[in-house]
């Protein structure tokens, strides 16, 4: 019998970035994060959806926090203690496929205490400091830029969460508690809403499936 697979997608944002929680944009027949979620619903046993205070709908939906970190927490709040591998996604990426999350929750069954996909960094990308000086230039061959679905052991995951740590994902908690994150293949496509021209993108991906 497979480990239960709970599932949180995140979706408490305001959406600074893009002027208003995109979320909740119309991405073809629904919204962005019914999209999200509808594949999480596909590869998940249970799904948690977090959301903006007063914007729960069902039983499956709990508010988030004013950070993503602590917008993850609430969500791990309400798993029950028997789920074993917990799938942390955007709510904000609608195209993740399937296989991917199947891709990091295998990755996680094998051993690994997180999986997370990567996408190689085609920009040289530079360290600076708060004065916009440049402090260091990674080598780009050891660079991969981190997506959604990251599957984690629960365990791990609950224990990189303890005393409220801050992170701009989960696997960097797991990281800093000393454990081991692997990342499978990510997908081009996978890409976030953030701004304004990542809707009219998505928008277009989505007419041109029809
Ligand atoms: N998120 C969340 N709770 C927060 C902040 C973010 O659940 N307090 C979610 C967002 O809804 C989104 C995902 O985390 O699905 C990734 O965050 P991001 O793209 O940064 O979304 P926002 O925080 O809403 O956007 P911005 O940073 O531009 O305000
Ligand atoms: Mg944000």
């Amino acid at each position: 019998m497979p480990e239960a697979v709970w599932a949180i997608v995140v979706a408490a944002g305001s959406g600074e970035r893009f002027g208003g929680p995109k979320q909740y944009e119309s991405l073809g027949d629904g919204t962005v994060l019914d999209r999200s979620v509808a594949v999480a619903r596909a590869v998940a046993d249970k799904v948690i959806v977090v959301v903006p205070p007063g914007r729960a709908r069902g039983s499956g939906d709990v508010e988030g926090g004013p950070t993503r970190s602590e917008s993850v927490r609430r969500g791990l709040a309400a798993l029950p203690d028997q789920a074993e591998i917990v799938v942390v996604h955007d709510g904000a990426r609608p195209f993740a496929s399937p296989e991917l999350y199947r891709a990091v929750i295998d990755a996680v069954r094998a051993g690994a205490d997180a999986a997370v996909p990567g996408v190689a960094v085609s920009d040289t990308i530079k360290v600076v400091d708060t004065a916009m000086t440049v402090v260091d230039t990674p080598d780009r061959a050891t660079l991969v830029a981190v997506q959604t679905p990251q599957a984690f052991a629960a365990d791990r995951l609950r224990a990189a969460h303890t005393g409220q740590p801050e992170g701009t994902d989960d696997a960097s908690l797991v990281e800093a508690i000393g454990g081991r994150v692997v990342v499978v293949p990510g997908e081009p496509d996978n890409r976030k809403i953030t701004v304004a021209d990542d809707l009219q993108w998505a928008r277009q991906r989505v007419a041109e499936e029809r």
